[in-house]
C-alpha cells in the first residue's frame, strides 16, 4: 500500500516509466491458474487493448475461495434493511462461498454456460451479490440493470445484450414505497425472445404471477443444490460484465469490462485510494446497479477481504439521520457517497447529524458528481469534523475504477478538486484543436494517453460506437466527455460533462433517450432537453417542446409527458420544467443548438456566443419572453 507522499510520487513515476513492471508485481498477489505471456498490447487507434495476455483465471476464486484460509468467518456483508425495524443479516466469506456456489449450480442447472449474458434486475440484497459472483464463476457475463429503470428500459437492454436468463425479485422496499419489481420484469419480458428462464427472489412476500416453465423460485432452486462448484476458468480477457451507459445520442451503450485487468485495479485502487486495513469496516452508499457497486462494493472490497455495509434503503428514510445512525451502530471507518447525497442531507439540517456519534470515521469519500464548494465544507466540518481526509474519487463507468483522486491521507485534498491521478493514469488536457495542454493554469477537455488494466474493452455489440465515442475525437487518445482544470499545483478538478449527457442526482442521463420518450407524445412534434444546476441534484432537466394541435391543459400535458419519460426510462429521468416553444434555436443545417438553450435553461441570457449560424434569431428571444 501507498503510505506516504514521496512513495506515491516513485510509485507514480514507476508506473508510467515501466507499466508492465508495476503492474505485474501487484498481480502477483492474485491467484491464477496459469500467468500471463505478456503483460500489454494496445493500440488506441483500432482500439485494443489487452492486459495479462492469456493467462487464465476466475474472479471469484480471488474474491472468495482466497480469503477461506485466514478470513472464513470474516464478515462479507452486513445487510440494512431498508426498515430499521426488521433485522440485519451478516454472511461471512464462507457463508458466502457457499451461497455462490450452490447458486452457480442454479444457473448451470437453467442451462447457463461460459459466455451467456444473465441479465440481473435486483434491489440491494446480499442475493444481489450472490447472483452477480455466480455468475463470474460460471464464466457467464453479467449484466445488471438498476433496479429503478423502467419495464420499456429494461427490455432494451435485455435484448442489447441477448440475455438468456434473468434474476429479479417479488418486489423491494425503498422508504415507505413497496415496489413490485416482478410485475414490471413481466412486463419487460412480453418482448424478450432471448429470456429463457427467471429466478425470483422472495423479498416482500406480495403475492407475484409464476409463468409456468419460465419463472422459477430462488429458494426452490436453491433447494437440495451443493455447495461445490469448481469456478469455471477464464481468459484474462474474456468479458466479466457489461454495464449500460447513457450516451450523447442513440440507446443506451452495454460498456463491457474485462475480468483480469478490471480485477487487478479495482482491488489495487480501493486498497490504495481509502487505505483500507484488514479490521475495517466500509460501507459505500452506492446502488450496485451502477459502476461504483460494480466496482467498490462487490469486487475492490471482496478481493482485499475487506467487511462492508450493505444498505437496502435510502437516506431519508424513516428519516434524514438514517446514515449517521448506520454509521454509530457500525463503527464505519470508511464511508464513500455522493454529492447529491451531501447536499440533501446538508439542506435537511445539522439536528439529523447531532445525535450521533461519528468518532469511527477515517475516511470520507465522494462520487458521481462535481461536488461544489459548500457541499465539500459541510461533509468535512460536520461529518469530518476537519479532521479525517475527503477523497474526491473522479471516473467514469467506462474506466472500471477510480482514475484521479487523492490517497487518503497519503495525498493532499483540496476542496472540489479531484487532485492526482492514480499510478498508472496518465490524464492529460486537449484544446478544441487538439493540442495537448502541457502547463499549468489550463482548462479544457479531459484524455488519457495511456491504457490501464480496467478500462473498458468495447461497447457490447458495437465496437464502431466504441471507437466513435471514446477514440475519435482526439488521435490516440481515450476521450472521457469531461471538462477539466489543471491549477496552478497540477491538481486536476472536473468541471462537467462536455458532450450532451446529464448528470441529474449522480444518475447520467442521455438527452437523446429522454427526447425520444417525450416525442412519442401525440402533441409533440419535436423537443430537446438541456440540464441546468440544481441545488440538491447538481442538474436538473429543462425540456424545451414544440407542440402541434389543442394542447387543452398545459397541467396535464405536463404530467403526460411525465408519465411517458417514466415508462421508457424510469422515475430518474423526469424533467424538471417543461416550456412550450413555437420554435427550437437551430443551425442552418438544422442541428439544434444546446449551448443557447442550457444558457436559457440556466437564466443566463447574457452572451450566447456566436450566433451567426443561427437560422432564425427570433426563436431564442421567443423562448426567452416566455421563459418559465
Ligand atoms: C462524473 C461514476 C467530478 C463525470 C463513477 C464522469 C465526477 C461521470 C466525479 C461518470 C468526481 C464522476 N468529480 N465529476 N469525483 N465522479 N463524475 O459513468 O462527469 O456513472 O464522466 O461513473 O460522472 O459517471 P458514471
Amino acid at each position: 500500500m501507498i503510505s506516504n507522499f514521496n512513495d506515491y510520487l516513485k510509485k507514480y513515476k514507476e508506473s508510467v516509466e515501466s507499466p508492465e513492471k508495476f503492474w505485474s508485481n501487484y498481480a502477483e498477489n492474485f491467484k491464477w491458474e496459469k500467468k500471463w505471456d505478456d503483460i500489454l498490447e494496445w493500440d488506441f487507434r483500432v482500439p485494443k487493448v489487452e492486459w495479462f495476455r492469456n493467462s487464465k483465471l476466475n474472479i471469484t476464486t480471488n474474491c472468495l475461495d482466497r480469503h477461506l484460509k485466514k478470513h472464513s468467518k470474516k464478515i462479507a456483508y452486513k445487510w440494512i434493511p431498508n426498515d430499521p425495524k426488521e433485522d440485519s443479516i451478516s454472511i461471512t466469506f464462507e457463508q458466502l462461498h457457499v451461497e455462490v456456489c450452490k447458486f452457480s449450480n442454479v444457473l448451470t442447472k437453467n442451462g447457463v454456460k461460459k459466455g451467456d449474458r444473465v441479465c440481473i434486475y435486483m434491489p440491494m440484497l446480499i442475493e444481489l451479490t450472490i447472483a452477480v459472483l455466480a455468475c463470474a464463476r460460471v464464466g457467464a457475463i453479467h449484466s445488471v440493470v438498476f433496479a429503478g429503470f423502467s419495464a420499456q428500459a429494461l427490455s432494451e437492454r435485455i435484448n442489447d445484450a441477448t440475455c438468456k436468463l434473468i434474476i429479479t425479485t417479488d418486489g423491494s422496499y425503498r422508504g415507505d414505497k413497496e415496489i413490485k419489481l416482478k410485475e414490471i420484469c413481466d412486463e419487460a419480458l412480453e418482448n424478450t425472445p432471448t429470456i429463457k428462464s427467471c429466478i425470483v427472489y422472495k423479498r416482500t412476500g406480495s403475492e407475484v404471477k409464476m409463468r409456468n416453465g419460465r419463472d422459477k423460485w430462488w429458494h426452490e432452486e436453491m433447494k437440495g443444490t451443493t455447495n461445490i462448484f469448481e469456478p469455471i476458468v477464464v481468459d484474462a480477457e474474456d468479458p466479466l460484465f457489461i454495464l449500460y451507459t447513457s450516451g450523447s445520442t442513440g440507446k443506451p451503450k452495454g460498456i463491457q469490462h474485462s475480468t483480469a485487468g478490471y480485477m487487478i485495479y479495482t482491488s489495487f485502487s480501493f486498497k490504495n485510494v481509502f487505505q483500507y486495513e484488514e479490521d475495517d469496516i466500509y460501507w459505500c452508499t452506492a446502488d450496485i446497479g451502477w459502476i461504483t457497486g460494480h466496482s467498490y462494493i462487490i469486487y475492490g472490497p471482496l478481493l482485499n477481504g475487506a467487511s462492508s455495509i450493505l444498505f437496502e434503503g435510502i437516506p431519508s428514510y424513516p428519516d434524514f439521520g438514517r446514515f449517521w445512525k448506520i454509521v454509530e451502530e457500525n463503527k464505519v471507518n470508511i464511508f464513500y457517497t455522493a454529492p447529491t447525497a451531501i447536499r440533501a442531507l446538508e439542506a435537511k439540517g445539522l439536528r439529523y447529524v447531532k445525535p450521533y456519534d461519528l468518532s469511527s470515521l477515517k475516511v470520507l469519500g465522494t462520487v458521481g458528481e462535481p461536488i461544489n464548494e459548500d457541499a465539500w465544507n459541510w461533509y468535512n466540518e460536520n461529518i469530518g469534523e476537519k479532521d479525517i481526509p475527503i477523497v474526491d474519487t473522479w471516473w467514469q463507468t467506462e474506466t472500471g475504477g477510480i482514475m484521479i483522486s487523492n490517497l487518503a491521507g497519503v495525498t493532499p485534498s483540496k476542496a472540489t478538486f479531484a487532485t492526482l491521478p492514480l499510478p498508472g493514469i496518465q490524464p492529460c488536457i486537449m484544446d478544441n484543436d487538439g493540442n495537448e495542454l502541457n502547463n499549468l493554469n489550463v482548462e479544457g477537455k479531459l484524455c488519457i494517453k495511456f491504457p490501464w488494466p480496467s478500462m473498458a474493452r468495447t461497447i457490447y455489440g458495437d465496437h464502431k460506437r466504441f471507437k466513435d465515442t471514446y477514440f475519435s475525437t482526439f488521435e490516440n487518445m481515450y476521450f472521457t466527455g469531461d471538462g477539466c482544470i489543471r491549477d496552478n499545483e497540477g491538481m486536476y478538478r472536473i468541471t462537467g460533462r462536455v458532450d450532451d449527457v446529464i448528470i441529474v442526482s449522480g444518475h447520467n442521463l442521455g438527452t437523446a433517450e429522454i427526447e425520444s420518450a417525450i416525442d412519442e407524445h401525440p402533441n409533440v412534434c419535436e423537443t430537446a432537453i438541456v440540464g441546468y444546476p440544481h441545488k440538491i441534484k447538481g442538474n436538473a432537466i429543462y425540456a424545451f417542446v414544440i407542440t402541434q394541435g389543442d394542447i387543452k391543459n398545459e397541467i396535464n400535458t405536463r404530467a403526460e409527458i411525465n408519465n411517458l419519460i417514466v415508462k421508457n426510462v424510469g422515475p430518474i429521468a423526469k424533467v424538471e420544467k417543461i416550456q412550450f416553444v413555437k420554435g427550437l434555436p437551430k443551425t442552418r443545417s438544422g442541428k439544434i443548438m444546446r449551448r443557447i438553450l442550457r444558457k436559457i435553461a440556466s437564466n443566463d441570457f447574457s452572451n450566447f456566443g456566436d450566433t451567426s449560424t443561427l437560422l432564425d434569431p427570433n426563436v431564442v428571444e421567443e423562448i426567452i419572453k416566455e421563459k418559465i
